[in-house]
């Protein structure tokens, strides 16, 4: 399946990891902690976006190789890890074997699938595509449903099944998407910016942007871009493109105009579609990934390969492997 394929297929495989995952019965305890690196580790943020404005239990992102010194056996660990592989995560489940936590595996296989499973840890399967990043909506529900039946993060599976509507390619997202791609072609730095909970989505469409389009991208959240950044975009003025993520809904609207009245700077609004903040991040998210795709397209290049961090990946693999008990 090629890359564009799989991402036209979010919303089938969001239904498809929701049906596949039920009842693992996973424990909630204290805290979350979500592992996990690039179009896996979005996973953790999404979800602490999601338990910040829906209700649930605190969620913490962990995108290194050491969990925080606080984790305990009443803390649930999940390491999310598409290729279940990557020696970050490998070696936060490992401390989290080590510390005894509660612990919820999502992956399609590697070497941490197998680990789980010789432990006997409740394994979320994720399906196999071209990357990560292109079975984001696999990913995401495989993690969710489990947490969602945990009690962990409060929302129903209903809701979720409904919410994937919107990850259906509709004339409506592929036109937005083919108009981002096309305001953003111009060669500048692409700054998202998000409000609030919305800032995970900044992030998820900068990835896309410098994974696809191999484009210079960044991500910067409101209110906090207010006090820094923003004193910046006068001396930015012909190398940033801002696109701004706006849902609709107050104050985010407001905090995103206020900012971009100031900035002078060449902007492009994306108007979030949907019913509900999961329906709103999802469908940006499918609309910036195919924009990202079409970019690269723009830009000539090939969005399914990505040399530079394979490279990155095997050096530190080397590495971290003279460094004993790195990773289980
Ligand atoms: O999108 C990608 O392919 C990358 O960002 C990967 O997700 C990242 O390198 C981590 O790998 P994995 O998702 O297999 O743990």
């Amino acid at each position: 399946m090629g890359l564009l394929e799989a991402y036209l297929d979010w919303k089938g495989q969001a239904l498809r990891a929701l049906e596949e995952n039920k009842g693992l019965g996973v424990e909630a305890g204290r805290e979350v902690v979500v592992c996990g690196m690039g179009g896996s580790g979005i996973v953790g943020d999404y979800l602490a976006s999601l338990s910040t404005r829906l209700g649930g239990l605190p969620v913490y992102v962990v995108k290194d190789y050491r969990l925080p010194r606080w984790v305990g056996d009443e803390s649930l660990v999940v390491a999310v890890s598409y290729s279940g592989n990557t020696v970050e995560t490998l070696s936060c489940y490992s401390e989290a074997v080590e510390k005894k936590a509660k612990r919820l595996v999502v992956t399609s296989g590697g070497r941490l699938g197998e680990r789980a499973k010789r432990l006997g840890d409740p394994v979320a399967v994720v399906e196999k595509g071209p990357a990560a990043r292109a079975v984001f909506a696999s990913l995401f529900y495989a993690t969710l449903a489990p947490l969602a039946e945990a009690g962990a993060v409060r929302v129903g599976l209903r809701e979720l099944e409904t919410a994937a509507r919107v990850l259906e390619p509709s004339v409506e997202a592929r036109r937005e998407a083919e108009s981002l791609a096309r305001a953003t072609s111009g060669g500048r730095v692409v700054v998202f910016t998000a409000c609030c909970e919305y800032a995970a989505l900044a992030w998820r469409l900068k990835n896309e942007y410098n994974e696809n389009a191999k484009a210079a991208a960044k991500a910067e959240s409101l209110p906090e871009l207010g006090h820094n950044e923003i004193q910046s975009w006068p001396s930015a003025a012909e190398k940033y493109t801002l696109v701004l993520l706006d849902p609709g809904e107050e104050p985010h609207t407001s905090l995103l105009q206020g900012a971009a009245g100031i900035a002078g700077l060449e902007s492009y609004r994306l108007v979030l579609r949907g019913e509900s903040f999961l329906e709103r991040i999802l469908w940006g998210s499918l609309v910036g990934g195919l924009a990202s795709i079409k970019l690269a397209e723009l830009r000539g290049v090939d969005p399914a390969e990505i040399p530079a961090i394979k490279e990155y990946r095997g050096r530190v693999e080397e590495l971290l492997a003279r460094i004993e008990g790195a990773w289980g």
